[in-house]
């Protein structure tokens, strides 16, 4: 991998052409290497059904990539401009209550409406035609940000019937899918896949396999989506393709989907991401407002590493505050920076900030760039600049893989949202609550599908809360010699979503059955022997395995069979640290207890130490000023730290 770059979010269509010259000579002269443009262009491109207007995107690209800067040109899918809407009026997704979502702003298609998959693929087809040799795109963005806004799901009677055909598919006959739903009970059984509605609008729940399908049909829906315009660009282009996830965002199989493309990115926003999608309570959104959630950013750039199949970029970073959240506080002057260097630290190849230059109007006036609306530097401009200056000073680190890997599966995701047995029982938080265990203890982390079969040199794997076993996975956990971890809640589904007779977990090296469980109100937490307590979820086992852990009132909180283990509930912080440890000293993994806010990630032969507090702290005989970074060699050598920012 080459040395990481800088990059921006540039809307030419929002500025009179006599700036863009200007604005690309800042962004060389800021250091900036890359800029994406496009996405919502689509209004502008073809104002009338086939009337094109080509002569500003032309102008545009030449005159970014006359500056130097590469261009990631996008498809403009996410927002069907209105006249789409009149030729095609039944492409508007329906959400859950049965209310079509009107036009004024974006991502208002459904996946499943054939006739704009085909104006999907069309305007792929004729940007690829226009621009597929284009040497100075060398990358293109399909759609953007799949999923955002609650669309993922829609209830349209195009994806009625569409989902009839993938059942048909799947089951063949309707008895089988009667069985596999268990649809004797309450009589809901079927005799005609035509009869066979989404499970929305409901009297009360609807039976679980049914929504469970529903959701697996709907996360195919969209790669299938996304899949056509990849077809379609590459038959005219060899730059590799990418699209921008988000964060928190579980409805689709981003490993599936990720697979069709080379490039997974991700739109990264910290601050706002503390406000909008945070299990934290309130103390803690307050103590890290200007900076952020200090592993929720990490945790996703390691995810996108395995989404992605040959590079990972951030295509959105956050340069200020943003509009959408319910408070948008500016970050601690620093954050910016830091924000950049993790995401490097992570192996993001690309670090690509949103937006160039504030827009005056619309729906994102109040989103903060790296420019403000009369064009002058806002303040974060310095330390885009100081961050292209510092690039200079990396000596080629790669990333490596960890020594420590968590399953990640977004099936489980959807199976706990269909059933989750208690208002707190999550299970991105049940993964994410692991993550934050092992980086509290010093650990860099990988994230790995379900699909793994090999789990490789590694030495420790956890595997909470996965719904249900696949082969692979089984297999990779055979022949694994170092430790696994697995539960709770984990394989207690067959794939059809009933408890299979033999009881959970069902794996075959562990001689012991989940035969109860228990959702925990808060307060109602479960002490262990040893310290801390399960909150949220805990389970009743029998076991012939050894019993590694005990609740305070005796029942078995951790049994294994040498090196798998079965852990019956959901640690909190204190036994999580306890029990990380405890695993870290079995394999002679070196764990380092972090001052809180403090994070560090391995990057080649060097650490990269930061600072999420807004206050000093001390780390490697050094002190760390707030929101500030240190790159250290393993020989103790700074290559990149306070110091210097000092001498800026
Ligand atoms: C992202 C989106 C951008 C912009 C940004 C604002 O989710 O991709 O287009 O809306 O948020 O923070």
């Amino acid at each position: 991998m080459s040395k990481p770059s800088l990059g921006v979010c540039y809307y030419p269509e929002h500025w009179p052409e006599d700036q863009w010259k200007d604005h690309a000579a800042q962004m060389v002269a800021a250091g900036l290497t890359w800029v994406r443009i496009g996405e919502f262009a689509w209004s502008r491109i073809e104002p009338a059904p086939d009337r094109f207007n080509w002569g500003w995107l032309d102008h545009a690209i030449d005159t970014l990539s006359h500056a130097g800067l590469k261009i990631v040109m996008s498809t403009p899918t996410a927002t069907p401009p209105r006249w789409m809407i009149a030729k095609h009026p039944d492409m508007i997704a329906v959400d859950k209550g049965g209310q079509p979502r009107n036009f004024g702003s974006r991502r208002h298609y459904c996946f499943s409406h054939e006739g704009y998959k085909k104006e999907s693929a069309r305007i792929a087809k004729i940007l690829g035609q226009r621009y597929g040799k284009n040497p100075d795109i060398q990358a293109w963005q399909i759609d953007n940000e799949y999923g955002c806004h609650d669309t993922s799901l829609s209830y349209s009677t195009n994806a009625e019937t569409a989902f009839r055909i993938w059942l048909i598919k799947k089951y063949a006959t309707i008895e089988s899918l009667n069985a596999a739903w268990g649809n004797v009970f309450w009589s809901m059984e079927y005799t005609d896949f035509n009869d066979i509605a989404l499970p929305n609008l409901t009297v009360t729940e609807p039976n679980p396999a049914h929504v469970m399908d529903f959701r697996r049909f709907s996360s195919d829906q969209i790669i299938a989506f996304n899949r056509v315009q990849c077809d379609v660009l590459r038959d005219h282009t060899q730059a590799p393709l990418i699209h921008n996830y988000m964060g928190r965002i579980t409805e689709f199989d981003h490993f599936k989907l990720g697979a069709d493309l080379e490039i997974a990115s991700w739109d990264s926003y910290p601050l706002g991401f503390l406000e909008d999608r945070s299990d934290q309570d309130e103390a803690f959104k307050t103590e890290f407002a200007r900076q952020g959630d200090p592993d929720f950013q990490a945790f996703h750039h390691d995810i996108y590493r395995a989404v992605g199949t040959k590079a990972w970029w951030i295509m959105e970073q956050q340069p200020g505050p943003v509009n959408w959240a319910p408070y948008n506080p500016a970050p601690l002057p620093g954050m910016v920076r830091l924000w950049t260097w993790e995401a490097m630290a992570h192996g993001a190849e690309v670090v690509s900030y949103f937006r160039w230059k504030q827009a005056p109007f619309a729906q994102e006036q109040m989103h903060a760039a790296l420019k403000r609306p009369d064009g002058q530097d806002a303040a974060v401009m310095d330390e885009v600049k100081q961050v292209a200056k510092e690039l200079d000073t990396l000596q080629g680190q790669k990333t490596q893989n960890s020594r420590v890997a968590i399953v990640f599966d977004y099936a489980s995701a959807w199976a706990w949202e269909t059933q989750p047995q208690s208002k707190d029982f999550d299970y991105f938080r049940l993964v994410f609550d692991f993550y934050r265990g092992l980086r509290r203890a010093g650990l860099s982390v990988d994230i790995l599908p379900p699909s793994t079969d090999d789990f490789g040199e590694r030495s420790l794997i956890f595997i909470p809360g996965l719904f249900s076993w696949n082969a692979k996975l089984e297999t990779a956990i055979s022949k694994f010699e170092g430790d696994v971890v697995i539960g709770p809640r984990s394989g207690s589904k067959t794939q059809d979503f009933q408890i299979s007779e033999k009881l959970p977990p069902g794996l075959e090296q562990l001689n012991m059955k989940v035969v109860a469980v228990e959702s925990l109100r808060p307060g109602n937490e479960i002490p262990l022997k040893q310290g801390g307590a399960f909150r949220i979820w805990n389970e009743f086992i029998e076991s012939s395995e050894t019993v590694s852990e005990q609740t305070v009132d005796g029942h078995i909180a951790i049994t294994n069979k040498e090196n798998i283990h079965y852990l019956a509930g959901w640690p909190d912080d204190t036994a999580m640290s306890r029990i990380l440890k405890r695993l870290a000293v079995k394999i002679n993994l070196e764990t380092i207890c972090l001052p809180r806010g403090i994070r560090c990630r391995d990057w080649g032969d060097t650490r990269l130490y930061i600072n999420y507090n807004n206050t000093p702290a001390f780390v490697q005989g050094h002190t760390l000023p707030p929101a500030d970074i240190l790159l250290i060699h393993k020989d103790g050598s700074v290559i990149i730290g306070p110091k210097e920012m000092a001498t800026q």
